[in-house]
């Protein structure tokens, strides 16, 4: 559990660190603990404390902590310069691999965060359109900053803007439920012409776990393709995780243009925009649509991702049906021994992804999310972690297996989260 060297940390850190953290999620009261090492699927606390971890990195370890070849490739690059801001042979290389992989990517920026990948994205796409107006969804997370940080998920959710924002900028997101077609539809009936992008997580993973109806996005692409809208797909999260070409590729729809980091870089902060010539080449220097970084296709995070991708590439048909075949069990397992309890709880599963809501009623939009019980939540994580199971603290967030999960670590959570749920949670 978490004892006093994690306490003794935290007092620390709030004088000099805002509340604590570096990025919001990271705190629960009365204060989160604090970590020292990460292998395979585990980690190690400052307590000295080992837990299996199900948050990896949210979502980006794809691998589990620390894997060797990426490790050892990084080594190598680090004898060699770490930043040159010259270009280099290796981002050539790393942008044909994403061409040959995702199927939008006629071209590739590479960028450090998911946030500078959607946000140029969404530039792109105005000056592309010359319009104003994006749309997003109702609990779909993008990035920090103004134009999608209204009705955003993951640490944001329990806010309905941030303050400071400026209200002007965010007045021109349209906010629409997922997973309802029809409300889309009107919303973009009444002023298309306003339009420049629809934004979207295609599997919602930063408000639960929502996954998208039969046809839901066959219909998305469509009347966007009709109304000339650029659809863009944040695949920060499922870009090589839901399958190697991400939802793209897993359900067979082309966006316009699609953003990746997580499990591309695999622990490494890189990042990328992908998608069809005629709009990525507005970026400058060909084109007027600026957008530049001093560590943008540094080699170090560049080595990562190239080797992180080429191993995706290389094993894809061993990782991915591993990783599912996984968090099938472990769902399954959860549903087979929790029967007392089943009509209280929902879990929803994709690929390798999970969660569980506190409510039993189908959960496919973030108004059902708000029926489940957090308060129950908060008795599930904490009965987890002292059972040595790390899930990340938030119900607006997706739990994710790696690469480095094993059975047996499936069958210890199958049976920390049944005790949990038959024992203590009532
Ligand atoms: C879907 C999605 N898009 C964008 C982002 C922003 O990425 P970053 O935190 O690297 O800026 C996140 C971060 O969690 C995300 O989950």
């Amino acid at each position: 559990m978490i004892s006093n060297r994690s306490e003794k940390l935290f007092q620390r850190a709030i004088k000099v660190i805002p509340g604590g953290v570096n990025s919001p999620v990271r705190f629960f009261p009365p204060y989160p603990f604090f970590v020292s090492s990460g292998f395979g699927s585990k980690i190690v606390t400052a307590d000295h404390e080992t837990y299996l971890d199900y948050c990896m990195g949210y979502g980006s370890l794809i691998f589990g902590h620390s894997y060797l070849p990426l490790i050892e490739s990084v080594k190598t690059q680090l004898d060699n310069g770490t930043l040159f801001c010259i270009p280099s042979e290796k981002e050539i290389y790393l942008a044909e691999l994403m061409a040959k992989i995702i199927p939008c990517a006629e071209k590739v920026r590479l960028v450090n965060t998911g946030a500078e990948a959607t946000m140029t994205a969404i530039r792109l796409s105005r000056a592309f359109t010359r319009r104003k107006k994006i749309i997003k969804f109702n609990g779909g997370y993008h990035g920090a900053y103004d134009y999608v940080l209204v009705k955003a998920g993951s640490g944001a959710a329990s806010i309905p803007s941030s303050e400071g924002s400026f209200p002007q900028i965010s007045e021109e997101t349209l906010i629409v439920q997922y997973n309802d077609f029809g409300e889309l539809e009107q919303t973009i009936e009444k002023e298309a012409e306003n339009i420049s992008c629809l934004i979207m997580e295609p599997v919602l993973a930063n408000y639960g776990l929502l996954i998208p109806e039969k046809n839901y996005l066959t219909e998305i692409r469509k009347i966007t393709k009709k109304y000339g809208i650029v659809l863009i797909f944040d695949e920060v999260i499922t870009g090589f995780r839901l399958s190697l070409g991400g939802c793209s590729e897993f359900f067979g729809i082309t966006p316009d243009i699609a953003t990746f980091s997580k499990s591309f870089g695999s622990g490494f902060p890189i990042a990328a925009l992908c998608g069809k010539r005629e709009i990525m080449d507005q970026l400058s220097p060909s084109g007027n649509v600026y957008q530049a970084s001093t560590y943008a296709g540094n080699p170090i995070s560049v080595t990562a991702a190239t080797t992180a991708v080429e191993s995706l590439l290389k094993n894809k048909n061993k990782v991915y049906p591993t990783i599912a075949r996984l968090c099938d069990t472990l769902v399954l397992g959860i549903k087979d021994r929790v029967k007392n309890f089943a009509d209280y709880y929902t879990i929803n599963s994709i690929g390798s992804l999970f969660q569980l809501f506190f409510t039993k009623e189908k959960v496919s939009s973030p108004l059902d999310i708000l029926k489940s019980d957090y308060k129950l939540f908060e008795s599930l994580f904490w009965d987890l972690l002292k059972k040595n199971i790390f899930i990340p603290p938030s119900m607006y967030e997706t739990c994710f297996i790696s690469y480095a999960h094993s059975d047996e670590d499936i069958e210890k959570t199958i049976e920390c989260y049944s005790d949990s749920l038959n024992q203590h949670i009532k």
